[in-house]
């Protein structure tokens, strides 16, 4: 598993960006895993552009989110669900709704939701591409460090780390969901393909560890050693100091 340096996020997002594309003309049936926050924005922004000049028929391809925030509706502002018609499904509105697949944050049984969620994954799956960001202490998805390689979809606690990285979308750091309803480590592992992608500073030191090829769980996204299509884009800013060179 080799870290990619494409220098900027403008270009790795365009990367990623192609092969969702890509991917959907292949294959009109694809599946596809999707993530959210900042990192997306501009893979969406630039897979948008791509289906409108090529005027794509996504009728039949069908979307997986990794996660949603615990306790807030589809409707709330900073609900993943929010984020995906925002980015995605407004700006391109050919999708069709019962292909759209995210977890329900505000699910009156939420234990039940998460496993409807992944025998629903585990049935109309495998996903084709997976993208993927990573947070500050390497989780991906919220599979937070100590998360079990055989974990599967469930509510998962959100650390205070991860809590204050994503406190920048919210008024308060109050507001912030404590739980989400997660994929698993076992639920991600299970995609054809992987594309992680990281960006700022702010990621680096996660990438160097996921650098180090040591698999360590306190470092979730390392269980991607063990998949064999993966690909992991970074910019300038959350490269590892040392990118492998000998010099
Ligand atoms: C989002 C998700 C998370 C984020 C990660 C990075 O659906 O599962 O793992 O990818 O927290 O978030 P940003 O991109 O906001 O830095």
């Amino acid at each position: 598993m080799k870290i990619i340096n494409l220098g900027n996020r403008h270009d790795a997002s365009f990367y990623a960006a192609c092969e969702l594309f890509n991917q959907i003309t292949r294959n009109p049936k694809s599946k596809l895993g999707l993530a959210t926050g900042g990192t997306m924005v501009d893979v969406y922004a630039n897979f948008v552009n791509l289906l409108k000049m090529n005027d794509v028929d996504v009728s039949n391809v069908e979307t997986f989110n990794l996660d949603e925030y615990v306790g807030l509706s589809q409707t709330h502002p900073e609900s993943y669900h929010h984020y995906m018609q925002k980015v995605l499904f407004e700006q391109y509105p050919y999708f069709t709704a019962n292909n759209i697949h995210v977890p329900i944050g505000d699910a009156a049984d939420l234990d039940d939701e998460a496993k409807r969620y992944e025998a629903m994954v585990r049935e109309r799956g495998p996903v084709d591409i997976q993208i993927l960001g990573i947070g500050e202490n390497g989780h991906i998805g919220f599979n937070e460090p100590g998360t079990s390689k055989e974990s599967e979809t469930r509510v998962v606690d959100l650390t205070e780390s991860t809590i204050r990285a994503n406190s920048r979308y919210f008024d308060t750091e109050e507001e912030v969901p404590k739980q989400a309803v997660s994929m698993g480590l076992s639920t991600i592992m299970s995609a054809k393909r992987i594309i992680l992608l990281a960006f700022g500073e702010k990621k680096k030191d996660a990438i160097t560890k996921l650098a180090s090829g040591i698999e360590d769980a306190d470092v979730p996204a390392t269980i991607l050693y063990e998949h064999p299509n993966v690909e992991i884009y970074v910019d300038e800013a959350a490269a590892p100091d040392d990118m492998g060179r000998e010099d």
